[in-house]
């Protein structure tokens, strides 16, 4: 079994390295390369929603839940992520910006898919959106190089794909309405 509590300091100590982008990744490979192990630790996944495990200036550490066939709207995070997949599966779309548009529109610049223990490093600039390609729930640890909650950012509209300023609370609500979607069914 994974102590969640051991996790986070191995991200908080790699966090400390020079390359600490790297060194987290490593940590969040070694942990989702035993998805039982880390499942134990986080507990039975039983609905969508984000669990915050750790949250500073420099590090923000989260057990992300993906509702069953979810996708969250394309955005930013001003800063360097690790995402490692522990259960079901998670589809990324890359974005990029047009550069002759002022208003931020994007364009679709490529994908990759995750597996369970798969990880995937996210550059400080990185535009994605995430969709949960699954009818069931998907697990991932996800972790970022500053405070996910307090740094301002954008996302995307997903219909005119035109930059706005990210909402947190609407974004954690969709993991709500995708428990809500479930239950209606
Ligand atoms: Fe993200």
């Amino acid at each position: 079994m994974i102590e969640i509590e051991q996790l986070v300091a191995d991200c908080r100590e790699a966090n400390t390295e020079v390359q600490a982008h790297k060194a987290v990744q490593e940590v969040v490979a070694r942990a989702v390369a035993d998805p039982k192990g880390l499942m134990q630790g986080l507990g039975e996944m039983q609905r969508a929603g984000v669990q915050k495990l750790f949250q500073s200036d420099e590090l923000t550490v989260l057990n992300v839940v993906w509702g069953a066939q979810m996708t969250l709207m394309p955005h930013n995070h001003e800063m360097w992520a690790v995402i490692g997949v522990y259960s079901g599966r998670e589809d990324n779309i890359f974005w990029r910006r047009l550069p002759d548009r002022s208003d931020g529109r994007i364009r679709a610049a490529g994908a990759r898919e995750l597996c369970v223990g798969d990880v995937a490093p996210l550059g400080k600039d990185i535009i994605h959106s995430v969709t949960n390609p699954i009818p069931r729930l998907t697990g991932a640890i996800h972790v970022y190089g500053g405070d996910f909650f307090e740094t301002p950012r954008s996302e995307w509209d997903p219909e005119s794909l035109l930059e706005g300023r990210y909402d947190v609370e609407k974004n954690m609500r969709l993991f709500e309405e995708a428990n809500n979607r479930l239950n209606a069914h």
